[in-house]
């Protein structure tokens, strides 16, 4: 077995980077790096060191944060072996948890009157997202995640979030497919983070469509990306709804508490094409 397991006992791949290259080392001796620095090459070899520096440092990071406001989100936890309700496991991504710099930072592309407003984590993993919106003036924060492990951890991790920040204290996290979730027919503000493949998207983004034209009401959407470049097909997919306007977004910087540099894009409901478009 190549990962361990998280605190709550998940298959987590995140950890057990040191312990796999001390492993090497033992079984083929210390000229194994100099061997695959040759096969590989200076240049491969050495994004392939700085990949990993990157993935330790922010692993090390989120741990720390975990610790700090005595919850659990930190690690990349498979969904082969967990109980996901809906027929879109294998079609839905690795638990990885959007990281604390980078969510403060799209949020200032957002506007910042949010009241009446509800956030929502389309795949909300074990909740980081949902307890970092909390420190902005959401009236309501809804996490939805198919995995019953990782809906039962974000559970415990409302109830335990300790930090100053906090302004909003209404969150609540469902257990459901995403693809038959119902929007509440608030304002909205919906984000998701590489949750799944197009397929999947396709219909949750419909299903939003087909909601804010049965009841017209001020709505962004955020796309983030980090693997998978799903940016590449989300945008297009959300353009091509014809009722969004994309805002202009600065890049994200290359902070260290993520693993990637997350691509991101800010959509904006146009009430008057959603009118058009009937
Ligand atoms: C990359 S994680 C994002 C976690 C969280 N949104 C964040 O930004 O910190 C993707 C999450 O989406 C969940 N997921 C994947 N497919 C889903 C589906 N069809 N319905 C609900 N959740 C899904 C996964 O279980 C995983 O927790």
């Amino acid at each position: 077995m190549t990962s361990r397991e998280d605190r709550a006992g998940l298959y987590d791949h995140s950890t057990g980077r040191i312990g796999r290259a001390a492993r090497l080392l033992r079984q083929r001796g210390v000229l194994e790096p100099f061997r695959l620095v040759r096969k590989h090459g200076l240049a491969e070899s050495a994004r392939f060191i700085s990949r990993n520096v990157r993935h330790l440092i922010a692993d090390r990071l989120a741990r720390k944060w975990d610790r700090d406001h005595n919850v659990d989100t930190a690690g990349s936890i498979q969904l082969a072996m967990l109980d996901v309700v809906g027929p879109n496991r294998d079609k839905g991504n690795e638990c990885v948890c959007t990281s604390p710099k980078s969510f403060d930072f799209i949020m200032k592309s957002l506007p910042s009157d949010l009241g009446g407003t509800t956030f929502i984590d389309i795949g909300s993993g074990k909740s980081r997202t949902l307890l970092l919106a909390s420190h902005y003036p959401f009236s309501k924060i809804v996490g939805v995640e198919f995995a019953r492990e990782l809906v039962e951890i974000a559970q415990r991790n409302l109830r335990s979030y300790k930090n100053p920040r906090k302004v909003c204290d209404t969150l609540s996290v469902v257990q459901a497919d995403a693809a038959a979730y119902e929007f509440p027919d608030t304002p909205l503000l919906v984000y998701f983070y590489n949750p799944f493949s197009k397929d999947v998207f396709d219909v949750v983004i419909a299903n939003l469509v087909a909601s804010l034209k049965a009841k017209p009401r001020r709505c962004f959407v955020v796309y983030g990306s980090s693997s998978h470049s799903a940016i590449d097909w989300a945008r297009p997919a959300i353009r091509a709804t014809g009722v969004f306007e994309e805002l202009p977004v600065p890049p994200m910087p290359s902070f260290l508490d993520a693993v990637r540099v997350i691509d991101y894009a800010v959509f904006r409901l146009d009430e008057k094409k959603l009118a058009r478009a009937g």
